[in-house]
């Protein structure tokens, strides 16, 4: 039987065959598939969680190349906020890049790129960012490698310890408030911050796949808290902060880490440069750091602030694997 299916024309031209639009509800199913085709690592459910539990999702962020009334490609913009210079200022995340593999090598990701930054201009987005394990695709954009360490050690190395004046435990619901603060006391002038809000925080677990996060209380108040998830790479820690004056507590919040019972044998970390987690980890017997990590985080100013660009110069950039997308 033939093929209902429109053929696509064996050679095409994309100025005149290829549109692209910000998608449709009715275009989802055929979005998911191409994405789970594309990323055949994402963990099931992934990118349907990704769109369906994110509230700052909007169908104009959502890019299609649609090419003979099928969809081509895909390009998803996340609309963020980001701290820069102790100011917020809106950020657009660029993620979930794919095109149809029986028509890649033909500019459509380039073109629907092109358009995604366009649509990111028109919002007054000022900053792009992305993660990518294909760094050489997007530099050609205009999008430039920001290194942040990466520190891997044994976990059983970092099991070890002395008493804590620390209490350690689960985080509940009733902590996120608490959670929030201390995250934005942490990172309040930390130019590269993703600036949290609630539902920024919870939508993400829907598709963070984290294990509980611990909390460190004294005297009965939560002081600190850690993050973290199993991954074949590793036990990740996806973040970790603490109010002032209570460093120490990230000592025992990384140890309880490390007793956590999973068949991870590493624990792994991308941390802020200058964080204190960063130099607590280094510490640790047989922590290697490296900063040419599998997926680095790019960047693109968007506008020509000089105030930016001269914040971005000068700073140290702080970001969190949580906050990928
Ligand atoms: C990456 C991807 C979106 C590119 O789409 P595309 O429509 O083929 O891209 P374009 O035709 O606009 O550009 C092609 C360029 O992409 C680059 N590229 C594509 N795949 C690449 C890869 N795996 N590694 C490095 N560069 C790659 C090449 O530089 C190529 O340039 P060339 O034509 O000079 O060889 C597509 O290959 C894809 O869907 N891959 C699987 C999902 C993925 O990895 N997405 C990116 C995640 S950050």
């Amino acid at each position: 039987m033939a093929d209902a299916r429109p053929r696509l024309p064996v050679s095409y031209d994309l100025a005149v065959d290829l549109i692209c639009r910000a998608a449709r509800r009715s275009d989802f199913a055929e979005i998911i598939t191409l994405l789970e085709r594309c990323f055949d690592e994402a963990a099931p459910g992934f990118f349907a969680a990704q769109t369906g539990h994110d509230s700052t999702f909007r169908l104009r962020h959502a890019r299609v190349a649609v090419i003979d009334g099928r969809i081509a490609g895909y390009v998803r913009i996340f609309a963020r906020r980001m701290v820069v210079a102790g100011l917020a200022v809106v950020a657009g995340g660029i993620g979930s890049v794919a095109t149809r593999p029986d028509l890649q090598g033909r500019g459509i990701a380039t073109a629907l790129l092109e358009d995604a930054v366009a649509r990111m201009r028109q919002e007054r987005m000022e900053v792009s960012f992305l993660f990518t394990g294909i760094p050489a695709f997007y530099e050609r954009l205009g999008y430039q490698i920001l290194r942040q360490p990466e520190i891997t050690l044994p976990r059983a190395t970092a099991r070890s310890g002395g008493a804590s004046l620390y209490a350690v435990r689960p985080a509940a619901a009733g902590d996120l408030p608490r959670l929030l603060a201390i995250y934005r006391m942490a990172t309040g002038d930390a130019t590269g911050a993703i600036i949290r809000t609630p539902r920024g925080w919870t939508d993400a677990q829907h598709w963070l796949d984290e294990r509980p996060a611990l909390v460190a209380t004294r005297g009965g108040v939560v002081v600190a808290y850690i993050r973290s998830r199993c991954r074949d790479f590793g036990h990740q820690i996806l973040e970790a902060e603490c109010a002032p004056d209570h460093a120490d507590a990230l000592s025992a919040l990384v140890r309880a880490v490390a007793q956590e019972t999973c068949s991870c044998d590493a624990l792994v970390a991308s941390v802020p440069t200058t964080h204190r987690l960063a130099s607590l980890l280094r510490r640790l017997p047989e922590a290697r750091e490296t900063t040419d990590v599998r997926h680095p985080m790019m960047l693109r100013l968007l506008i020509d602030d000089p105030d930016i660009t001269t914040a971005f110069a000068r700073a140290t950039i702080y970001f969190w694997n949580s906050d990928r997308i």
